[in-house]
């Protein structure tokens, strides 16, 4: 994708408020990115791309950038928290484990491009499959006026298979290959293989019985699958998305403080958090990890860490490893305007969510502005009183201002609410202002 980085912040500001920094770096690692494939090869190989290691504490945004651009860009990207690798030769996910998702990542991306470009050859594959069953053939031996009414009663039937009007029609389907894809990427290669040989002997063992009485509606899913599997190839994709992975591929390291080893707790501490830390050395500096659909090379995948580090600081994580993260950015905690904006000027706010949620009783809900700064106002207050969780603690100071509403929207089916500055304090002045009560109930 070819934006440049003032649009990718301009689609960010639709739904991260504030952290101007945290925006511009991100969307000038993925311009530079776009700017390196334009280069020869030789150039390309030289220029490494710049890991970011955003630092901010909880609920302020670092999650949400990550998860929008992901989802604008279409690149290969996938979240993973650092905490739940453990170090090779302990029980848990090794490290090399995300390479792998991010190469399943990819092939989904890959497959369905290929799978819109080819939409017609593959709908045209289940029509046919289904009518065929529908319609047994003509014998070869039937006269020639004979074949002229099934021809007309074949598209005939096409269209209603089209439309929709066979849907109910049970039809036996008998499947090529059973697709008995394991699904679990968590394992090493080597075992991965011994799954592969698996689900071939299982293949072979189901030819016998492998037929099925199903709706023309569930056959049109089915058949869909087999058609893309036949119609498409799958080695071309499997290519194609491990070289997007490559050059494309986003990984967010969330959480990476947690497997920082702070200097003050020394010995309290898991032994195998820095196992993590060396673990993750090759892979984010760049080595190949072996997948189930080739080699993946990692040299130039944009690793995006991120923590809190309020225990912990950037410092101790191995050097190593910090030396890895180049860039830094820090995200702001979330101020009364801040979260005022948040509240008002992201596209899926909450408030719009709570409306959208009481609509369905035919309940209408209208904040008047003051109440609406009263929420913010009082969110940062318990923010600032208690712990500060940042734009979560709007989720749970909403609830409580409009848990009754919404507990009795169905009586009051279309009625009107407003919500007004003197009810948000009401239900949140005695709760805010004392210490233990908001602790436990915000
Ligand atoms: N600056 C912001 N603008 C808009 N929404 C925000 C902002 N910061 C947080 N939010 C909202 O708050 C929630 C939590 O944010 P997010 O998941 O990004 O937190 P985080 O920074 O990753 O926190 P953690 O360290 O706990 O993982 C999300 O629903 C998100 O939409
Ligand atoms: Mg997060």
């Amino acid at each position: 994708m070819n934006l440049t980085p003032k649009e990718i912040v301009k689609y960010l500001d639709k739904y991260v408020i504030s952290q101007k920094d945290a925006k511009k770096t991100i969307a000038l690692a993925l311009r530079t990115r776009y700017r390196r494939m334009q280069l020869s090869l030789e150039l390309q190989d030289e220029i490494m791309p710049k890991n970011i290691l955003m630092i901010g504490s909880t609920g302020v945004g670092k999650t949400e950038i990550s998860r929008r651009l992901a989802k604008m860009m279409k690149v290969p990207f996938i979240k993973v928290e650092a905490s739940k690798y453990t170090e090779v030769g302990f029980v848990g996910r090794d490290v090399e484990s995300m390479i792998r998702d991010l190469a399943i990542n990819s092939i989904s991306i890959v497959k369905t491009e290929k799978e819109e470009q080819n939409k017609e050859k593959i709908e045209n594959y289940v029509i046919n499959k289904i009518v065929e069953k529908l319609l047994p053939p003509l014998p070869e031996s039937a006269s020639e006026s004979k074949k002229d009414d099934y021809q007309r009663l074949l598209s005939a039937m096409e269209k209603k298979v089209i439309n929709g009007e066979m849907d109910d029609k049970t039809i036996e389907l008998e499947f090529d290959k059973v697709h008995l894809e394991f699904a679990d990427t968590n394992l090493p290669p080597e075992m991965a293989k011994v799954q592969e040989s698996f689900s071939k002997i299982f293949e072979t063992m189901n030819k016998e019985d492998n037929k099925k009485e199903v709706t023309v509606k569930d056959a049109k899913s089915l058949l869909k699958l087999e058609a893309s599997n036949k119609l498409l190839d799958m080695t071309n994709i499997h290519t194609e998305a491990l070289r997007r992975a490559e050059n494309g591929g986003i990984i967010f390291l969330d959480e990476i403080d947690k497997i920082a080893i702070s200097a003050k707790s020394q010995g309290r501490n898991d032994p195998s958090k820095e196992g993590v830390q060396r673990d993750l050395l090759p892979i984010v500096e760049g080595s190949s990890v072996t997948t189930k659909y080739g080699v993946i090379n990692t040299d130039h995948i944009l690793f995006i860490a991120a923590g809190a580090f309020h225990l912990t600081k950037p410092s101790d994580l191995i050097p190593e490893l910090q030396g890895r993260f180049p860039l830094r950015v820090e995200l702001e905690s979330l101020t009364e305007d801040t979260l005022y904006q948040i509240l008002t000027q992201t596209e899926n706010s909450l408030l719009k969510q709570y409306k959208a949620l009481l609509s369905i009783e035919d309940v209408k809900l209208i904040f008047e502005d003051e109440a609406i700064h009263a929420i913010a106002k009082l969110s940062h207050k318990a923010n600032e009183i208690t712990e500060d969780i940042g734009a979560r603690r709007l989720h749970t100071v909403l609830e409580r201002v409009l848990e009754e509403i919404s507990f009795s929207a169905d009586e009051h089916s279309g009625e009107e609410f407003t919500i007004t500055s003197e009810l948000v304090h009401e239900k949140l002045d005695m709760v805010v202002e004392d210490d233990d009560l908001s602790r436990y109930i915000l």
